[in-house]
């Protein structure tokens, strides 16, 4: 069993390097191998997630070579992906499971997508519905919409589909079912959710209405299919949901100063950087070049004293995957923090509500969760405790954050998971507990 140990550590004087966004490098793979021609990616995550997306487009017929460290060069299927022979295993990745549920739906193949233990308890009926109504067919074997999840493919009908929650795994499933459908698909997004998937098909030829968003938030995304993608090359910046760790030690931690260079700057992703400055955060962010399809630059925080704030509405999309540690910042603040219509985050990799909520309290914060959130008083002393992860990354590299600022030892346990994601969190936290 892998752990983290962590104790309280001194200012972070130091420049870390984030490895390759997660939802863009999944997108990245499939998007190349729908493609007709070749592809270069590089700045790819190899984390396990983006890896399971690797092989699950390696058995639908795409040719992907690895040539470097994340860099793979991959021959397209221009959009006929093959029968695979056996089941298609996605991992701990509900990214690759919603997203190829999309893609394969209509294809004139059928396949099994199974899942480890977490990602069978989530739910895929709100990919199924939609998809289903296209002319989908699924059978969905753990019952209730759970995995393993057949898909016998086939000839798809466009949809016009208003998403009950902002998700962009549901979002993309349908525009990715709609690149084959002939005629107009459109999906109605309830607030903004992050917009890889409309940015990243636009740089690979597919034209795409991206409507205006209404004075409620609300947009309309419309592709006219058939269309097929081209190969191009694509550079994976950084990730913001990795750099989120780092940015909430900088940000609480008096007189540390953190740089990291090469950061996603996507404005349906730099959420959290308007919440800790919300909270008092001394954080600069440069784009190298703003109008890249999808922006990074470097992002520098300074340490200082934290406030409490309120993260609620329409904010929630853009920090969902940030909440755990945006959380823990919570805890460290003098004041309130309340975190409300966030009731996703029991639906993710864990239960993420309960597990932060569970964390903080024994780290002794005091902590009142909510159906939809929780409520935070922080600025109690926060003290080491052994802790659990419930085999989710971002709950493991929360906490370990969290032990940073906490009196005696803190042991997070299991933390293989971490993998996902961030293969190389345990190096960079050790060298932030060791500097
Ligand atoms: C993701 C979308 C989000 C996010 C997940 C990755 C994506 O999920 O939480 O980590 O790459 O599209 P939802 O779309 O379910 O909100």
């Amino acid at each position: 069993m892998q752990t983290f140990t962590v104790h309280h550590c001194g200012p972070i004087r130091s420049t870390i390097t984030i490895p390759g966004d997660k939802s863009m490098s999944h997108r990245s793979a499939m998007f190349a191998s729908l493609a007709k021609g070749k592809s270069t990616i590089t700045g790819f995550l190899e984390a396990e997630d983006c890896l399971s997306t690797v092989s699950a487009m390696r058995s639908l017929g795409s040719h992907i070579e690895r040539t470097g460290t994340g860099t793979f060069v991959i021959e397209g299927t221009g959009g006929h992906l093959s029968q695979p022979t056996g089941d298609v295993d996605c991992g701990n990745s509900g990214t690759t499971m919603r997203l190829l549920s999309g893609m394969i739906a209509s294809q004139p193949i059928h396949a099994r997508m199974t899942g480890d233990a977490s990602l069978s308890k989530r739910p895929m009926g709100r990919v199924i519905k939609p998809l289903t109504e296209m002319g989908g067919r699924f059978t969905a074997e753990g019952g209730d919409g759970k995995p393993p999840l057949v898909v016998e493919g086939g000839k798809l009908t466009p949809l016009y589909y208003e998403m009950p929650v902002a998700s962009a795994q549901v979002k993309s499933a349908i525009l990715l079912a709609g690149l084959s459908a002939e005629g107009e698909t459109s999906v109605v997004e309830p607030a903004a959710c992050r917009d890889h998937t409309e940015r990243m098909l636009q740089e690979f030829g597919v034209i795409l209405d991206l409507g205006t968003p209404d004075a409620n938030g609300r947009r309309r995304i419309t592709l006219k299919g058939p269309q097929t993608l081209k190969g191009r090359d694509f550079v994976v910046p950084g990730d913001i949901s990795s750099a989120a760790f780092w940015l909430v030690a900088g940000a609480a931690k008096e007189g540390s100063e953190i740089t990291m260079h090469g950061v996603g700057l996507n404005p349906t992703r730099d959420g959290i950087i308007s919440v800790l400055r919300r909270m008092g955060a001394d954080i600069t962010a440069t784009p190298s070049d703003p109008n890249a399809a999808e922006p990074s630059g470097t992002v520098v925080v300074k340490g200082g004293r934290l406030t409490g704030t309120v993260i609620a509405g329409a904010e929630i999309p853009n920090v969902i995957d940030e909440l755990p540690v945006l959380a823990v910042a919570g805890a460290l603040a003098s004041g309130t923090t309340i975190i409300r219509d966030a009731k996703e985050l029991r639906v993710k990799e864990t239960d993420r509500i309960a597990a932060v909520a569970g964390n903080l309290r024994a780290m002794g914060a005091k902590v009142t969760e909510t159906e939809d959130g929780m409520v935070i008083e922080g600025g109690y002393p926060l003290r080491g405790a052994r802790l659990q992860c419930f085999h989710d990354h971002r709950i493991a590299m929360a906490f370990a954050i969290a032990g940073l600022f906490a009196e005696g030892e803190t042991v997070i346990e299991k933390v293989e998971c971490v993998a996902t994601s961030y293969p190389t969190f345990g190096a960079t936290l050790e060298s932030v507990l060791t500097a």
